[in-house]
């Protein structure tokens, strides 16, 4: 009797010691492998179905599970970062496909997810498509590229490059249906006045942008880190082929997003400023467009 208590707690003994041994060794292998990451790094592989939020106060951009998360990845990264990448300062030369140091959410706010911000979201579906600057159907790649060599002043992306790849998965990424057509802005009660928008221009505008127009980079001339508050105008800005150099553009874009930051339901400028501070930036030297051979 006492016997067979001795053995029952021996063989207790024998599991207490293969199970603690198990789980050891199960820790140990686990610090070796891999870890996933944390599962609030990752978005779903499939698109998001909601109007996504990619500014500092949404939820962010999470790359995407699957084998395009890394191509949406780098898209993101080139439309937030594009100087970084494909500005006229990166170190290979091969690379400088944009000709200033903008970003193309300089213009498509929040990597192209701001409502009130020339919005990208929802465009991928709606190539092919007609141009009526072009008088013909176009393609979205060549859509880009008409931004590649007119807002940023630069030249086309090879349809091949990893670029325009990259750029065409972000886009049908957040490529749900359907934002509404921008509407071209209303006339103003008077017309545009360059001289009153040089006053709007000093009390509202070169708090950021400089009195200058130049904008602010972020740091030194050729480090290929852009701008903090980019320039309206000057060597480093869009060409005059580019829409923001046009009032239906420009008076929208800055009545609703200018200041940066601003409500977009309660505008801070009137009708009138913004059409004044149009005429006024419209008026300012830029680099000239030169179409590609
Ligand atoms: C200087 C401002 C500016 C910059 C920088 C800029 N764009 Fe644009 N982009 C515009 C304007 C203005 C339009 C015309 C919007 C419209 O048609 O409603 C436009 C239109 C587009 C369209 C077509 C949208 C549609 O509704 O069909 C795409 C795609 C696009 N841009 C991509 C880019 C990419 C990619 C970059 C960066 C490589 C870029 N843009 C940089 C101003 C800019
Ligand atoms: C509080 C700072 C601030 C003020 C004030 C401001 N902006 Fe901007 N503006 C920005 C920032 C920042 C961007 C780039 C957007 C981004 O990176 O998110 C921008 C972008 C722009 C762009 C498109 C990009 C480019 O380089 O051309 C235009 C046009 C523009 N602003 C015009 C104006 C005008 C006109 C005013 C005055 C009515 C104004 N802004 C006032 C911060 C400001």
């Amino acid at each position: 009797m006492l016997y067979g208590v001795v053995a029952e707690m021996n063989r207790l003994w024998i599991f207490a010691v293969l199970f603690a041994a198990f789980f050891l060794s199960m820790a140990a292998i686990g610090l070796h492998l891999p870890r996933p990451l944390p599962a609030s790094n990752v978005a779903p592989a499939a698109p998001p179905q909601a109007w996504p939020d990619y500014s500092p106060q949404g939820g962010g951009f999470l790359v995407p599970a699957g084998d395009q998360g890394p191509a949406i990845a780098y898209g993101y990264v080139l439309i937030t970062r594009t100087f970084a990448n494909i500005g006229p300062e990166v170190p290979d030369k091969a690379m400088r496909f944009a000709g200033n140091n903008l970003a193309c959410q300089s213009c498509h706010l929040d990597a192209g997810t701001n409502r009130a911000g020339l919005p990208l979201v929802g465009i991928f579906a709606t190539y092919p498509k007609f141009s009526t600057r072009d008088q013909r159907v176009i393609s979205l790649a060549e859509r880009i590229n008409e931004c590649m060599t007119r807002s940023m002043n630069g030249r086309a992306l090879p349809d091949a490059s990893s670029e325009m790849t990259a750029l065409l998965a972000f886009l049908r990424y957040i490529g749900i249906p359907t934002p509404a057509p921008a509407e071209p802005p209303e006339a103003p009660p008077l017309p545009a006045s360059a001289e009153r928008g040089a006053t709007v221009f000093a009390t509202v505008c070169a708090a950021c942008h400089q009195q200058n127009g130049l904008g602010v980079r972020r740091g030194s001339a050729n480090d290929a880190d852009g701008y903090v508050f980019p320039p309206l105008w000057g060597p480093d800005s869009y060409n005059d082929g580019a829409g923001m150099d046009r009032y239906r553009r420009i008076v929208s874009f800055v009545r609703l997003n200018m200041p940066r930051g601003v409500d977009p339901q309660h505008p801070q400028l009137t009708l009138q400023q913004a059409w004044d501070v149009s005429a006024y930036v419209i008026a300012q030297p830029r680099p000239a467009y030169r179409p590609q051979p």
